[in-house]
């Protein structure tokens, strides 16, 4: 059967009210064809079941190679970046990740424990006087120095490397020269890195990586760079929101704020803050290797597929009162994805997240926003949720 028709999903309201757009569409049907603004069919699946299905199904590639939908498919890293794990299917996906694994230990995760804490208070003491905007001062700074010491930027090259990163991630409007050369700067600087590192092995990410082994196989250069942007582009703004929407969603919760400040609740919340304000707005991507049916939905192979994790984590028939923020709940959210590609830095962002929010409230009990809720600002985007300020006081 033909998909369900869809208005113009890239317009206003998916960016100013996602989670009303995505509630609308999880109603009217499980698949929904539209096009992206570049000019590109796509399905989108929005309901929870229908999601972690799809986010575990073999016929769903990740290989943009088996991309075969009219219009431009726009891959956000240069083509002779994409020897990294979002863009691989099994067998490479699993080579690769098993190499990668070996150097992204818990182990390495739990090492970072006292640095992303030594950082936090950092940041924190420059808190001198209210108000504060705590995206400037704590969401943005804590990932990015995070990225550094597990990477093993060295402390000369991190204020160029941020700089770098920002205009990649953000570029400015008819910028793109500019984005041209910081990717050319960043390339250039990670070759160096890399080659630097082979012969001088600090305690880092990137050493373990050029280190790793198995049997017989290493990661090769090009892996190597790869998936150096591939933690950049996956690690630091997604990092990033969810410590923004993390303690946004406390501080518009007073009972739950005051259930953790006097211990009630563990800082549990940033798993509940996943769900219900997950920093993913349009989704995970896909490519259906075959005609390939959802509910009486059927996407044609090469169909180019987004799945929502945003909308899934906000689906009723799987969460109760999927709109209500609650602490308490244990939610099986699909934030850092699921299956083979589940989230190689989920631990590293729990971490981040739970140090922010703990520290911030040690030092700052009495914080509460400093605008009315309805002013804070999105940033705008169909890819993203993510607040342009948070403004606070105490
Ligand atoms: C994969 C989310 C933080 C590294 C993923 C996926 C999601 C995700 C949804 C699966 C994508 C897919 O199936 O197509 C997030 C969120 C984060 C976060 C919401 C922060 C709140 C990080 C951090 C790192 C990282 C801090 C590393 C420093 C990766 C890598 C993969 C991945 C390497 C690819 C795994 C694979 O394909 O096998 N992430 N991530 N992420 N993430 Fe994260």
């Amino acid at each position: 059967m033909s998909t369900t028709p869809t208005p113009n999903l890239f317009g206003d309201t998916l960016m100013s009210d996602p989670h009303g757009a995505y509630a609308q569409l999880r109603e009217t049907g499980p698949v929904h064809r539209t096009t992206t603004p570049d000019g590109a069919p796509v399905w989108l699946v929005t309901r929870y079941e229908d999601v972690r299905a799809a986010l575990a199904d073999p016929r769903l590639s990740l290989n943009k190679a088996n991309a075969h939908t009219t219009g431009r498919y726009q891959s956000s890293m240069p083509p002779e970046l994409d020897a990294h794990l979002l863009n691989m299917d099994p067998p490479d996906h699993t080579r690769l990740r098993r190499l990668v694994s070996k150097a992204f230990t818990a182990r390495r995760i739990e090492g970072l424990r006292q640095r992303v804490q030594a950082r936090t208070e950092e940041l924190l003491d420059a808190f001198t006087r209210p108000p504060v905007d705590l995206m400037a001062a704590l969401a943005n700074p804590l990932p990015m120095a995070v990225i550094c010491e597990l990477l093993g930027v060295p402390q000369n090259a991190r204020h160029d490397f941020r700089a770098w990163t920002n205009t990649l991630l953000a570029p400015a409007p008819d910028a793109a020269a500019e984005s041209r050369t910081a990717m050319r700067e960043m390339h250039r600087f990670l070759v160096g890195t890399i080659t630097a590192k082979r012969s001088h092995p600090t305690d880092d990410l990137l050493s373990a990586m050029i280190e790793a082994r198995d049997e017989h196989d290493s990661l090769t250069e090009p892996e190597l760079l790869a998936m150096a942007f591939l933690i950049l582009f996956a690690g630091y703004d997604n990092a990033v929101n969810l410590i923004g929407n993390a303690v946004l969603a406390l501080l518009l919760h007073p009972h739950h704020l005051d259930a953790v400040l006097d211990g009630r609740t563990p800082v549990r919340d940033v798993e509940e803050a996943m769900r219900w304000n997950t920093p993913f707005t349009l989704g995970v991507r896909r490519f259906a290797l075959e005609d390939l049916t959802i509910g009486d939905v059927t996407i044609p192979a090469g169909g180019r597929v987004w799945v929502s994790l945003l909308s899934a984590n906000r689906d009723g028939t799987h969460f109760e009162a999927p709109d209500s923020f609650d602490p308490s709940r244990t939610p099986a959210h699909l934030g850092f994805g699921h299956g083979i590609h589940y989230c190689l830095g989920a631990p590293l962002a729990r971490l981040e997240a739970e140090t922010a929010i703990t520290s911030l409230l040690d030092r700052l009990p009495t914080l509460r926003l400093s605008v009315p809720a309805d002013e804070l600002r999105w940033v705008p985007s169909f890819h993203k949720r993510a607040l342009q300020e948070l403004p606070v006081t105490w």
